[in-house]
């Protein structure tokens, strides 16, 4: 008899697990998630009558829930925008849901609403060794109660009818559910809901986080709604050190696109961390920062031809101001 390895990965999840690694800190719940999904399509052992996976993703804002979904799908197949992104917020009205399924025939406008959802668009998330597309739905607790029971519906059915009653197929499909439920109370529980925490305060690994998180969801969505669900993946808080590998990933996103070395002071990582990251909004305004004050003034150096490939800067700040130094 052979012991099975169960921590034996598939070269096309190593594959996507590297991609993730560039892109995504501290996310180790996310990660297995994306990985178990994509083991359970090329391991054919999957209900064929539904969709593939239904995942619920929650944690507070700017911590990459969307970001992760991007990194999985640039794993998949180069291009990280390669999924279908359904804002929930856009369909708070009954009516709003024509323009996912299209109008019935007859109806005014009807020829105009094309609808998000159809088999050929579908068909063009493909990847050539991903043979399903991946549907984001950010921000479900928005959605209205016609967008409720559209989703139920594909959980459920794995399908979806259009208003011209086409069939949609939904079985070759990965749905991510985005949601920030329980992240008040989370906040609340770490720092009263101040934005700062004890010092000493480990806020993320936290199993009472965790318990406090899926604990508002259950209190926010229905139990059909999540005993359909595959799994509900938790994501951690960001801590400053996570921001400052964000900072190093972004650096090395700018030295391969133009070869320009940059290099940050101290004190200038600082700053940036000061500017663009709190322990309530994560890194939400983390890359915003960065383009202002790095990427910006770099790309203008390079214009202007002050600054040639090879070249390093050294960025760094005085008295509250960046400033930039070139050297070879
Ligand atoms: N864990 C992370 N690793 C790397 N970058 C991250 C991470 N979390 C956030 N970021 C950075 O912050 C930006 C915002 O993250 P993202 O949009 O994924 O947040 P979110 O969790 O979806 O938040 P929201 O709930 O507000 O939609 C990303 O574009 C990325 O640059
Ligand atoms: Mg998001």
């Amino acid at each position: 008899m052979k012991k099975l390895n169960t921590s034996l990965r598939s070269p096309a999840a190593m594959a996507m697990r590297d991609t993730f690694a560039k892109r995504i800190v501290n996310q180790s719940e996310a990660v297995d998630a994306y990985t178990d999904v994509l083991e359970k399509f090329l391991s054919g052992f999957y209900d064929k009558t539904k969709p593939i996976a239904s995942y619920l993703f929650i944690g507070p804002t700017g911590v990459g829930k969307t970001a992760s979904a991007e990194a999985f799908v640039e794993g998949l197949t180069g291009n990280p925008k390669q999924m279908l992104k359904i804002d929930c917020g856009e369909f708070q009205h009954s009516h709003d849901i024509s323009k996912i399924v299209g109008s019935p025939p007859g109806y005014l406008g009807h020829r105009e609403t094309h609808p998000l959802l159809n088999n050929s668009k579908l068909m063009s998330l493909h990847g050539p060794k991903s043979p399903f597309a991946v549907i984001l739905w950010d921000e479900i607790e928005k959605a209205s109660d016609a967008l409720w029971n559209l989703m139920l519906g594909i959980l459920d059915k794995g399908s979806l009818t259009l208003g011209t009653n086409e069939t949609v197929d939904m079985t070759k499909t990965i749905n991510l559910m985005t949601s920030n439920v329980g992240a008040k109370e989370s906040a609340h529980a770490v720092d009263g809901g101040l934005g700062f925490a004890t010092p000493g305060t480990d806020i993320t690994d936290s199993g009472e986080l965790k318990t406090i998180t899926t604990a508002a969801a259950r209190r926010k969505f229905s139990p059909e709604f999540l005993n359909r669900l595959d799994a509900i993946v938790m994501f951690n808080t960001l801590r400053p050190e996570d921001i400052d590998k964000i900072l190093d990933m972004e650096i090395e996103k700018l030295h391969q696109r133009a070869f320009i070395t940059v290099i940050l002071s101290p004190a200038a990582r600082k700053e940036i961390a000061r500017l663009g990251y709190s322990r309530r909004d994560n890194a939400r305004f983390l890359q915003r920062t960065i383009d202002k004050h790095i990427v910006v003034p770099v790309s203008g150096g390079i214009a202007t031809k002050q600054i040639d490939p090879l070249d390093r800067v050294i960025v760094d700040v005085h008295d509250g101001l960046f400033e930039y130094h070139i050297g070879v």
